[in-house]
């Protein structure tokens, strides 16, 4: 099976990127920061306190995660309902970035991540599968942008979807999401050595996803 592995902060196009990516490949797009968001929401919704690991850690016998695919796109089942849009909410972005610090959240989805990328080929995004998850993934990309252009992104996202955000708002909620999943201690985001960086500041998505193909190419050639 072959695996290609895009990590990078939040906003920077990872999966617009990742999804249009693996279409073109006919490769299955695995969203991963959509399993931390559900047990984010899980965990809110059970009254658990930003960061109480113990509480969380006890939830997760109750948590059965599914992901399913409609027309190539993906969604994720809580205990068999479907909370696809609500974990997009901004409020479960660091509910999400919260749970995900704990040690018992990343062992609970881990197996979960890697069985899909031994059924299938797979186009996974996330912080840390080209570092921990997938570590010899075929192809490992570290995508980014600076944080003003990934707070406009944020923002456009959000209109389109009704829910406009504080440009200053969004900007320091990134910020502050960047800083807690770069330090926290088990599986922070960083590049991985082997991992090619794309660099999407000044980039359209269309550009941005140009350099992608580009480099799944250069890395991969005649092995996809
Ligand atoms: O990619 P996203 O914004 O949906 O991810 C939400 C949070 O989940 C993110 O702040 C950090 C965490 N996450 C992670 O720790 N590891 C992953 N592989 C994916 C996401």
């Amino acid at each position: 099976m072959i695996s290609i592995a895009i990590d990078g902060p939040g906003g920077a196009g990872k999966s617009t990127i990742a999804r249009t990516l693996a279409k073109d490949m006919g490769y299955l797009y695995v969203d991963t920061g959509a399993l931390y968001r559900a047990i984010g929401l899980y965990a809110r919704r059970n009254g658990a306190a930003p960061g109480d690991t113990d509480r969380v850690t006890a939830l997760l016998p109750d948590i059965q995660l599914d992901l399913r695919w409609v027309e190539g796109i993906q969604r994720v089942y809580l205990n068999g309902e479907d909370v696809s849009e609500e974990i997009r909410l901004p409020e479960i972005s660091m509910a999400a970035s919260d749970v995900s610090a704990m040690v018992p959240v990343r062992d609970f989805l881990l197996e979960l991540q890697r069985d899909m990328a031994r059924k299938h080929h797979v186009v996974m995004d996330g912080r840390d599968i080209g570092t921990v998850v997938l570590p010899d993934a075929q192809v490992k990309i570290f995508l980014t942008a600076d944080p003003e252009e990934r707070a406009r992104r944020r923002c456009r996202e959000l209109e389109e979807k009704g829910l406009p955000g504080d440009f200053q708002q969004v900007l320091a909620e990134l910020r502050q999401r960047d800083q807690q999943d770069q330090n926290r201690a088990a599986a922070p985001l960083r590049q991985a050595e082997d991992a090619v960086l794309a660099d999407t500041t000044g980039l359209t998505l269309e550009e941005s996803l140009a350099l992608v193909k580009r480099i799944v190419k250069e890395r991969a050639g005649n092995d996809l």
